[in-house]
């Protein structure tokens, strides 16, 4: 099931320039910041009590995030929820109608295990879900950590 607004995923164009105005928007630092390679993505994450902000900036034409930034104007790009067992409610929303971008998990930012729901079938909204994953031998995701 899902247990949590896990984080907001938020497209920017120049990710030092928005992490400097979310740090002082939300009155504090990032706690981490990860390179994604397999997304070509660069991410900044802000902690708000249960939930997040992730910056996403682009690293190439082929990242999804320098697509969107293409078409639409900065800002929102995807709402994640925390699901305890991925591949249950994978399944369930599968049975519900939703289509998923990928057929199985696959490894996201900070730690987790993602799918994101095809937004023509969630009300135009880009939805992940994510479960916390122990990806310490992750090879394609570099944590750059601004803290431990
Ligand atoms: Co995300």
């Amino acid at each position: 099931m899902l247990t949590n607004l896990e984080h907001l995923g938020l497209a920017v164009r120049d990710l030092a320039a928005a992490t400097d105005l979310y740090t002082r928007l939300l009155g504090q630092p990032p706690y981490k910041s990860e390179h994604v390679a397999s997304e070509a993505v660069d991410t900044v994450f802000f902690q708000i009590g249960g939930s997040k902000i992730e910056l996403l900036a682009g690293t190439g034409p082929e990242s999804a995030i320098t697509k969107f930034l293409e078409k639409k104007p900065e800002g929102i790009h995807h709402v994640a929820f925390e699901v305890d067992d991925i591949e249950a409610e994978m399944a369930r929303l599968r049975a519900e109608g939703f289509v998923l971008l990928t057929e199985t998990p696959k490894r996201g930012a900070d730690n987790k295990l993602v799918c994101f729901v095809h937004p023509k079938s969630a009300g135009g909204v880009l939805v992940e879900l994510c479960q916390t994953a122990d990806l310490t031998d992750s090879t394609d995701s570099a944590d750059t950590g601004l803290r431990p």
